[in-house]
């Protein structure tokens, strides 16, 4: 198994990719933590990995909620041991409002989608320094690379910031053999937040910009992580992984 011993905190991990993942982490022998601010669903994608075989756990997190963090950290070593893997998945659309100049939508992004990142990067660091290293994968998007007409530019520029946190991250930390590295989705099945970029017009729309001619699914998305996460990518750190159906190479 890929990932056997190892223990992972997913965020976001009650929906979409971020549950995904969390399946495909149990099956390759992860111990997963699912780490989201909806219990419902979270305790479900648990039972469903506990009941496959897997080994998981829900926690109660809000990614923008620093003390939550350092709860969620030390439970997680309680209940595992350690800390070997963490993916930053939670995050809010940057569609779910048409006003492409409303500045509360910017707050809301910049805090989950960004300082989301960086507070749970540096929990994870702090657990990872004493545990001899780990790996950090990052959720950024093809909005984190390049400017779109339907998406608030807050969405743009939180996957901006996580694409470049991630390289900050594998320079400060690569001393203490933590690696970090960031995941771009071109278009995937909506987010619970979107917007426009739900309506099957826009979509069909942003689908002529895709080489491979459909929308990602989530397991693709989850193959990748799985395999950034993993010590099959021992020696790739601080690098950019597109998985957008060549959307990005037009
Ligand atoms: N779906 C897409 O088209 C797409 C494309 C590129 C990148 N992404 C990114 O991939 C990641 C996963 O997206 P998805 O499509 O699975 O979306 P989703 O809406 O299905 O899942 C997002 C999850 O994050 C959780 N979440 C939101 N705010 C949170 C908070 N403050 N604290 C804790 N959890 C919180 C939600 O409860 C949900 O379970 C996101 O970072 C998203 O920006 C999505």
């Amino acid at each position: 198994m890929r990932l056997a011993d190892k223990v992972a905190i997913i965020t976001g991990a009650a929906s979409g990719m971020g549950a995904a993942t969390a399946r495909r982490f149990g099956k390759e022998g992860a111990k997963v933590v699912i780490a989201d601010m909806l219990e419902e669903e979270g305790r479900a994608v648990a039972d469903d990995i506990n009941k496959a075989g897997g080994k998981a756990v829900f926690m109660v997190l809000n990614v923008t909620d620093e003390a939550g963090w350092k709860t969620v950290v030390d439970e997680t070593v309680k209940t595992f041991g350690k800390l070997d893997i963490l993916v930053n998945n939670a995050g809010i659309s940057g569609s779910a409002t048409n006003d492409l100049l409303d500045s509360a939508l910017w707050d809301r992004v910049m805090a989950v989608n960004s300082t989301g990142v960086f507070l749970g990067t540096a929990a994870a660091v702090r657990q990872m320094q004493s545990n001899g290293g780990g790996s950090i994968v990052n959720l950024s998007s093809i909005s984190g690379i390049v400017g779109q007409t339907m998406v608030h530019m807050s969405y743009n520029a939180a996957k901006g910031a996580v694409r470049i946190m991630t390289k900050s991250t594998a320079v400060q930390f690569g001393k203490d053999k933590i690696r970090c590295n960031s995941i771009h989705p071109g278009l995937m099945p909506p987010m619970r937040t979107s917007g426009a970029t739900a309506d099957p017009v826009v979509r069909a729309k942003m689908l002529k910009a895709v080489p491979l001619g459909r929308n990602g699914e989530v397991d693709e998305v989850a193959n990748a992580i799985l395999f950034l996460a993993s010590d099959e990518a021992s020696y790739i750190t601080g690098a950019e992984l597109y998985v957008d159906g060549g959307y990005l190479a037009m």
